[in-house]
């Protein structure tokens, strides 16, 4: 059979989706490629969040394109996920060495789509239709190229975003928000953690969203009585109209025998409600750490990114999550140079990031996408200020996290191990609560999926160093 190898850009939803989709391949008697060179297929999975990762990924396909020319004419080559479904034939008319496009609704049809094409009954596919139902098509994991070793795993929840924020072209990529059930998303984890997965990271666009729009979740209706979908009968007496969609799949998530740990990515700081801060005080399983993206700290920039939230109500929601969990890992997305940011803008977005004390923030330079609001603002920032607003804020945010690693020395903390840490496999990595990686000395013994307590002996750069805690 065939061999593949996939390339993935961009983030974890994509991960995942291209974990489906190696499933869905090796499922279908198809081999993983442990590099391109050695591969019949070759699929990028890609990203359209900035210019920069579409033209990586554009500038890869070159490469494999010119390879396949000169070596191997008959190398199948595919772009699928976001820049696949923004750009669509537009990417074969370009790359006419590109057999397949393949949609982010599209996933499912990957193994069938390459079939056609390698037994020659197509010459091109490209397919970036919308699909119903498809937010509940991807139920396959492949586990570290290893279905039974994982500790850890990721389970969509949703897709797409109605938020329209004026930089983004995720609603154009990913579609309207469709969420799929609460027993269909407990099901998967269930069987996960059958397979010895300890950890599960809840994913979606915007995950705060979840349930309150159409998808798959609708439909399984039973007929007189009230959608009970969102609803486990198992939680507790409080009236369930008190919490959110979200929170109640965190309750049902939660009570999954077996599971240690709860993440979830990313929430919006505008539905961050009260019951998801107090889910980390209820539910010991969910994780203190919280990536919130923040995007700016000046509320003329916010309102013209239409965030739907104030700097002080993100603030607020802050103090209430350190209040709730002090020992919370908190990390951000930050936008420096959006259109009409002026450098007092660009000052309360450094004083936000000084105010907060982010654990890490992940800082953009603003990025014009097609069809998008903001790329046709006024008052667009010249490239060399965003480049030095970038400069400037993240030393200012490196600053602070180093502060905040050092600050670990010498404490004892709980980790879950993952595996070998992938610099150096003599050595094993593991995550805090908070989401830090702590790498370790196995010292010759398994700990693979165990919780561990160890104490950490050094900091480096978001990483800490640490021994096992052998008994006091
Ligand atoms: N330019 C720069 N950064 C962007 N992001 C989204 N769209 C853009 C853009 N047009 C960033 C946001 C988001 C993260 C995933 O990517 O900070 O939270």
């Amino acid at each position: 059979m065939p061999s593949v190898f996939i390339k993935t850009y961009g983030c974890q939803m994509n991960e995942r989706d291209s974990e489906a989709v190696a499933a869905q391949l090796v499922a279908k008697g198809y081999t993983l490629a442990p590099s391109e060179a050695a591969a019949d297929v070759i699929l990028l999975n890609t990203c359209s969040v900035r210019d920069f990762a579409e033209k990586k990924a554009i500038g890869k396909m070159q490469n494999l394109a010119a390879d396949a020319r000169k070596n191997r004419p008959d190398v199948v080559l595919g772009f699928m996920g976001c820049m696949a479904q923004s750009r669509g034939q537009e990417l074969i008319d370009r790359l006419p060495d590109v057999d397949l496009v393949l949609g982010t609704q599209k996933f499912h049809h990957a193994a069938d789509y390459l079939d056609e094409i390698l037994a020659g009954h197509r010459d091109k596919i490209v397919d970036v239709a919308v699909e119903q139902g498809s937010e509940a098509t991807i139920r396959e994991h492949l586990l570290n190229g290893n279905a039974q070793k994982s500790v850890t795993a990721y389970v969509s929840i949703m897709q797409g975003c109605n938020q329209r924020c004026t930089f983004c072209i995720v609603p154009d990529t990913r579609g309207e928000e469709r969420s799929r059930g609460i027993p269909d998303i407990v099901a998967e984890c269930r069987q996960l953690v059958s397979q010895g997965v300890k950890e599960i990271t809840l994913l979606g666009q915007i995950v705060t969203s979840y349930g309150k729009r159409g998808g798959s979740s609708r439909e399984t209706k039973v007929e007189g009585r009230e959608p009970e979908i969102f609803l486990p009968s198992t939680l507790d007496a409080r009236p369930s109209t008190t919490k959110t969609p979200f929170v109640q799949l965190l309750d049902a998530v939660h009570e999954i025998e077996g599971l240690e740990r709860i993440r979830f990515a990313a929430p919006h700081p505008k539905g961050y409600g009260d019951d998801l801060i107090e889910a980390y005080t209820r539910l010991p399983k969910l994780v203190e750490s919280a990536h919130l993206p923040v995007q700016s700290g000046s509320d003329r920039v916010l309102k013209l990114m239409h965030r739907g939230y104030t700097r002080e109500r993100f603030l607020g929601l802050i103090k209430k999550l350190r209040r709730a969990k002090p020992d919370i890992g908190i990390t951000t997305d930050i936008i420096v140079g959006f259109p009409g940011e002026t450098e007092d803008d660009f000052e309360q977005t450094l004083s936000l990031a000084r105010e907060v004390e982010f654990d890490n923030a992940y800082i953009f330079k603003y990025s014009q996408r097609r069809d998008t609001p903001a790329a046709d603002m006024p008052g667009q920032v010249p490239q060399k200020i965003r480049e030095q607003r970038n400069h400037r804020l993240l030393e200012t945010v490196n600053g602070i996290g180093r502060r905040k690693y050092d600050a670990f020395v010498g404490r004892r903390t709980q980790i879950l191990v993952e595996g070998p840490s992938r610099k150096n496999p003599a050595r094993m990595t593991g995550r805090t609560r908070c989401n830090k990686i702590v790498v370790f000395d196995p010292a010759g013994r398994e700990h693979r999926g165990q919780l561990l307590d160890v104490k950490i002996t050094r900091a480096g750069s978001f990483t800490l160093y640490g021994d096992p805690a052998i008994l006091e």
